[in-house]
């Protein structure tokens, strides 16, 4: 897939979101649908932003024992999503595990990612309360390089390690990074930002944004001006 910008509808309900989506008259953009929109609504959210033709990120971020998210996987398979996420922290059983859920009987499946650390966790919250010890691109490196030996697709991460995961993953395994801010904004609860031009420089195959386009005046005008520091 090309690189391109996946908009994060974190919105109540479907009301909110399709009333968003209905402002994008000349363009089709791709969706995050997370946490909050999918358990208000369910996977009926999904069918109806996938039937007006938008691509989906479903970012429920899975994180169980292998059997359970096996499981889980094959139901969100059903739904004929583009990417779907888990935290790599479930280990690499849990992952190839997912992917056998997610893979269809005819060998078809949506992209698979996995979360490395949470870009609203700075090098202080991994030492002083997860107790992990070593520094944040270690950290997430490992990660990535767990999900890449369970066969997935790509990560999550912040787009300051993106070059980091292409230099030891490959060129092809995707990296998906939320964390974009414009220069002339709030940075909000994210720790690890950059603007979508540095986010394109350090090689994100897809940045992920929310507040700065849901959140602005002209939601479409934030989205045009975005994706074209990210893409041009
Ligand atoms: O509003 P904002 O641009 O911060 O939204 C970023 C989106 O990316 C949120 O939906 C958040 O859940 C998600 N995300 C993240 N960090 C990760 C994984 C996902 O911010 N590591």
């Amino acid at each position: 897939m090309a690189k391109d910008l996946i908009i994060a509808c974190d919105f109540p309900g479907a009301a909110e979101t399709l009333a968003f989506l209905d402002r994008f008259s000349e363009e089709k953009p791709f969706v995050k649908i997370g946490m909050e929109l999918f358990y208000a609504e369910g996977p009926q959210i999904v069918r109806a932003i996938k039937a007006r033709g938008h691509r989906i990120f479903l970012d429920l971020k899975l994180h169980d024992i292998p059997n359970t998210v096996r499981k889980a996987m094959r139901s969100l398979a059903a739904l004929d999503v583009d990417i779907v996420n888990l935290h790599a922290a479930g280990s690499r059983a849990m992952m190839a595990s997912a992917l056998e859920g997610l893979t269809r009987p005819d060998g078809s499946r949506p992209l698979l990612i996995a979360v490395t650390q949470l870009t609203s966790t700075d090098q202080q919250t991994l030492e002083q309360e997860l107790l992990i010890d070593r520094p944040m691109e270690e950290v997430v490196l490992s990660y990535a390089k767990n999900a890449a030996d369970a066969g997935l697709d790509g990560v999550v991460c912040s787009p300051l390690e993106a070059g980091l995961v292409h230099a030891h993953c490959g060129a092809q395994f995707l990296t998906v990074t939320p964390g974009v801010r414009f220069a002339d904004a709030d940075k909000g609860d994210q720790k690890r930002v950059t603007t979508p031009a540095q986010a394109r420089a350090l090689g994100s195959d897809y940045i992920v944004v929310g507040r700065p386009i849901t959140e602005a005046a002209d939601p479409v005008a934030a989205y045009r001006r975005c994706r074209e520091e990210f893409l041009s």
